[in-house]
């Protein structure tokens, strides 16, 4: 059943293979802007036709295909994108949509819109497995200010259903699919430059359209697309993340109409607006490094959005967009020309620029000019930094208004005074040890492993991952190994021998044969067992001297060949090797990894991945 939707996928997994082994580039690859933005190496040129051809081979197949099964519940059924729909039907796409298997599921509505009176909306609700919400609603009004939920700026709501979108006040329903949404938020605002005042609001309003949807999973020009896939370097789990990472995402420009009543003072709006709705197998929100999206309207009637796009393990620089001119005729974006990285790189975005696009044969300029900026985050951890600007934009001249967000990654952590508002079934760690915490984890650990976890995107309840890493400058300096970052217990001193059951009857048995610590070429390393104890949340780590590794679904992490291992885990990894569990990678995985680290000359621990059997097409 698989196979058949995967032929595309194995053509080109072939295809893509004999090109890396053949033709990978021997003198390294071009320097990356800000360390993070792949440029187009020696082989672009065969890379774009190769992917060119990809998307038209998945295009035709999936018009073949018209009634075919389409599931992106299940990473095995799971195939949309790059010129292949979600689902069969409008209808079947404009609904809520059954949350996916994994821990990351995401089913996720946005509405925005800004117009010249001066009213900027921008409201979502991203549905997470355990009704957890991510979910926010923004408004300016003019003699009012700008309005927040009383959350803000965190927005992890609870209480979600899987009958609609939204909780805590806030609720979007599809009344005609592609056509007819309802939206309304009944509750306590806040203003948002003076958090002190809170208001009585009900918000009723109604989102409709005449105009088409644009499907980024088949109305994204193949050239636009290749352009993006070709400037990256390919492996074969490249390839498979770009399958995983996958969200099928289609946004339609229409008009929300509707009133608010503050504490029983009635506004009435009419706002150009633009929606969203996003599903797929899983959202990590710790993938994207950044986006800078653009969503307007001018008074000639014409409509616009144009997202640029950086996650590094996909593509660090994807153009989107479509236009719908006067005639409400919608045409993509063929490229665009606003680099992030000469954008606010550093977290301090641009409030006067501008940038050209193509569409419809036309190359139009943008001028922008931000009035009034909102930010907060997403995440259990704070992972996503959004900023919400109302902006106003002149098209070749022609006056409008609308909205910009953007994107940056955010280290920086969810604050205790915000997680301590939760549920007590998010603060229950009763099943966690407190030594283990993944929190007790360095910062470079802690991106290793969520990286290693997001490959791995099957990981259920009891599957354990294993994550080597080493620290070599420790050695050197002779540090008192007991007090590395992650944990004494995890680090085998020299000469220690440890004693792993592998399903329970092939024991491995090792001992680590480093030199004596200070001496040259001497190694520390430790080993963690990491174990999801609670889906809901941050993976956790579990560190074990023993273990038992349980059926299939489980993998191992090998060090970076480049480094010295002591033998204790060569010979582990040759063990779980030899039982088809594990497989040592080579060392170019790395990259795609370290593009992650918000700070990239720290590469952190060596990491290698070993790729789930289940991913096999
Ligand atoms: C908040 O913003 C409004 C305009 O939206 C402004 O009139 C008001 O003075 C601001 N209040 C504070 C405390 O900055
Ligand atoms: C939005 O509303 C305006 C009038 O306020 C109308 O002319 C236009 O056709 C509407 N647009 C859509 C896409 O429904
Ligand atoms: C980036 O921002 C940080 C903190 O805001 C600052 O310390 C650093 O110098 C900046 N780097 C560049 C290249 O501007
Ligand atoms: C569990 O959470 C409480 C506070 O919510 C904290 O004091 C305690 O240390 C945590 N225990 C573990 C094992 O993480
Ligand atoms: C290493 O540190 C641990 C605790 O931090 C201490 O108990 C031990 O004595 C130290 N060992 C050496 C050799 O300094
Ligand atoms: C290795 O240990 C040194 C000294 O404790 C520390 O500064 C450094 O961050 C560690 N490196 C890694 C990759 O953990």
């Amino acid at each position: 059943m698989c196979l058949c939707s995967c032929t595309a996928w194995v053509v080109f997994t072939i295809l893509s293979a004999a090109l890396f082994v053949y033709i990978s580039p021997k003198g390294g690859a071009p320097v990356k802007f800000a360390g993070v933005y792949t440029q187009p190496g020696r082989f672009y040129w065969v890379k774009l036709v190769a992917f060119y051809l990809l998307m038209r081979l998945r295009k035709w197949k999936d018009a073949r295909d018209k009634n075919k099964m389409k599931d992106h519940t299940q990473m095995e059924t799971y195939n949309s994108g790059y010129g292949t729909k979600s689902k069969n039907s409008p209808e079947e796409m404009d609904k809520v949509q059954p949350l996916s298997t994994h821990y990351q599921a995401i089913d996720a509505v946005y509405f925005n819109g800004a117009n010249k009176d001066g009213f900027c909306i921008v409201t979502a609700t991203a549905r997470r497995p355990h009704g957890v919400i991510n979910g926010f609603f923004i408004m300016s009004i003019p003699g009012v200010g700008t309005l927040v939920t009383p959350r803000f700026p965190d927005t992890l709501l609870f209480g979600g259903t899987d009958k609609v979108f939204g909780s805590e006040g806030l609720q979007f329903e599809p009344v005609v699919p592609m056509k007819h949404w309802k939206l309304t938020y009944s509750g306590e605002l806040k203003l948002e430059n003076d958090t002190s005042k809170r208001f009585q609001v009900k918000f009723e309003a109604d989102w409709k359209t005449t105009l088409p949807y644009f499907d980024y999973d088949t109305m994204i020009p193949p050239w636009t697309m290749a352009r993006a896939i070709a400037r990256e370097p390919w492996s074969r789990e490249y390839f498979e993340m770009l399958k995983a990472a996958h969200q099928t995402h289609y946004e339609q420009h229409g008009n929300i109409t509707g009133k608010i009543q503050v504490e029983g003072k009635s506004y009435t709006f009419d706002i150009p607006s633009m929606r969203d709705h996003s599903y797929g197998f899983k959202r990590e929100w710790k993938l994207l490094h950044r986006y800078m999206m653009h969503a307007f309207s001018t008074k000639d009637g014409r409509r616009f959005d144009t997202i640029n796009v950086c996650q590094p393990q996909t593509s660090s620089h994807l153009e989107l967009g479509y236009i719908y001119e006067k005639d409400g005729s919608l045409h993509p974006v063929e490229w665009l020309d606003l680099p992030l990285w000469n954008h606010g790189e550093n977290g301090t975005l641009p409030s006067d620029y501008g940038f050209t696009f193509k569409a419809n044969g036309k190359v139009h300029y943008v001028q922008v000019q931000v009035l009034h900026t909102v930010d907060f985050h997403i995440g259990w951890e704070w992972e996503a930094k959004i900023i919400e600007r109302h902006c106003r934009f002149f098209v070749d001249g022609v006056e409008g208004y609308g909205v910009s967000e953007c994107h940056y990654r955010d280290a920086g952590g969810r604050p205790a005074e915000f997680s301590a508002k939760d549920p007590d079934w998010v603060k229950d760690n009763s099943s966690l040890n407190q030594d283990n915490k993944f929190e007790n984890l360095n910062q470079h650990e802690y991106e290793s492993s969520v990286y290693v976890v997001d490959v791995l995107n099957h990981i259920t309840d009891n599957s354990f991952i294993i994550l080597f890493s080493s620290n070599e400058s420790h050695v050197k300096e002779n540090k008192n190994t007991s007090k590395l970052p992650s944990g004494g217990k995890g680090y085998p001193k020299s000469g220690v021998t440890q004693k792993l059951d592998v399903q329970k009857t092939s024991d491995v048995t090792g001992t680590s044969n480093a030199s004596p610590k200070g001496q040259p070429g001497s190694q520390t390393a430790s080993i963690q067992f990491i174990r999801m104890v609670n889906p809901a949340r941050t993976p956790v780590i579990k560190e074990r001297s023993k273990i038992t590794i349980r059926g299939k679904k489980t993998f191992a992490f090998v060090s970076n060949p480049k480094i010295f291992l002591p033998k204790l885990f060569t010979k582990l990894i040759k063990r779980l090797e030899s039982i088809g569990i594990a497989k040592s990678m080579p060392a170019d995985i790395f990259d795609q990894r370290n593009a992650l680290l918000p700070h990239r000359e720290n590469l952190g621990p060596q990491l290698g991945v070993v790729k789930p059997d289940y991913l096999d097409m």
